[in-house]
């Protein structure tokens, strides 16, 4: 589905994105991790094309999209969350899911300022699917209320649920785990792999090693936007290059300790 090849990302004479290569297939899940600064959002910005790279390919089900523009992409069937939650605050909870199905559903401004039978119908359509995602989801809570009313682990819910509702061939999830407690994290966990699923490949940043490495089908790991590692949870959490990577050369063998267990102890009991 996503095939990234040699990507090279510049800005000035910082290169965030420096030699990256990975692909993720139809009902696959692939994490890409790093330390902080490492280049995981700038390279999702360039499959998203947010970003036009300054090298390299990339290619969504054999097309090559390579710098093209975000709205070309989107319909291609991509769809993304963002680290910094994106959830429209003043619109209601099912308003934020109805804005993904946008892409897919071609209202005629004519049909929409007369509200013809064909506008009302579409929009039923709309609202039933927005519905069925937030079910999906699990949302709780009130879905005709304004979307600042939820919690925060509940409006990372709907900006999931927005991402689905474009109906999308390949998801990225940018550090979906963030700020959730341990049972949202359990939840979100199972809801990846229920996407999964439904034949969706994902591509998911994530610094939670534990989440990491209980769903992730393959790890590509990032350090100064150049890949380090690339392979099964099994394999990335055993390279000694990965633990260096998320301590720095001048550790003591106390903290060397700690980093495995970071990158390591999270092996399924
Ligand atoms: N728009 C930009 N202009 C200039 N530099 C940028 C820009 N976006 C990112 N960078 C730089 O690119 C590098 C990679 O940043 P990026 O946000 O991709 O890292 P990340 O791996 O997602 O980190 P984190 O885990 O903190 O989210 C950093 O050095 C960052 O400062
Ligand atoms: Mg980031």
């Amino acid at each position: 589905m996503l095939e990234v090849e040699d990507l090279t990302l510049a800005f000035g004479g910082v290169r965030a994105v420096d030699g990256l290569s990975f692909r993720v297939e139809k009902g696959e899940i692939v994490s890409v991790i790093g330390p902080n600064g490492a280049g995981k959002t700038s390279a999702f910005n360039c499959v998203t094309g947010f970003y036009k790279p300054t090298g390299g390919r990339i290619r969504l089900a054999g097309n090559d999209v390579t710098g093209r523009r975000p709205s070309l992409i989107t319909a291609l069937g991509v769809a993304r969350t963002f680290q910094n939650l994106r959830v429209f605050g003043e619109m209601s909870v099912l308003d934020n899911v109805r804005a993904g199905t946008h892409v897919w559903l071609k209202q005629r401004v004519a049909d929409a300022l007369l509200h013809t039978p064909r506008y009302r119908r579409t929009e039923r359509e709309a609202t039933e699917e927005s519905n069925k995602w937030l079910d999906f989801v699990g949302l709780r809570g009130d879905r005709a209320g304004l979307a600042r009313n939820l919690p925060y682990g509940e409006r990372r819910r709907v900006e999931i649920a927005r991402a689905l509702a474009r109906r999308p061939q390949l998801l990225l999830l940018d550090e979906p785990a963030a700020g959730l407690n341990h049972g949202e994290k359990a939840e979100l966990l199972d809801l990846i792999r229920r996407i999964r699923d439904l034949g969706i490949a994902i591509a998911l940043i994530e610094h939670d090693m534990g989440l990491v490495m209980e769903v992730s089908d393959r790890v590509v790991v990032l350090n100064f936007g150049k890949e380090i590692a690339d392979g099964t949870p099994d394999e990335v959490r055993g390279d000694p290059a990965v633990v260096e990577a998320y301590l720095g050369r001048d550790a003591d063998e106390e903290e060397v300790e700690a980093a495995r267990e970071e990158v390591g102890g999270a092996r399924a009991e």
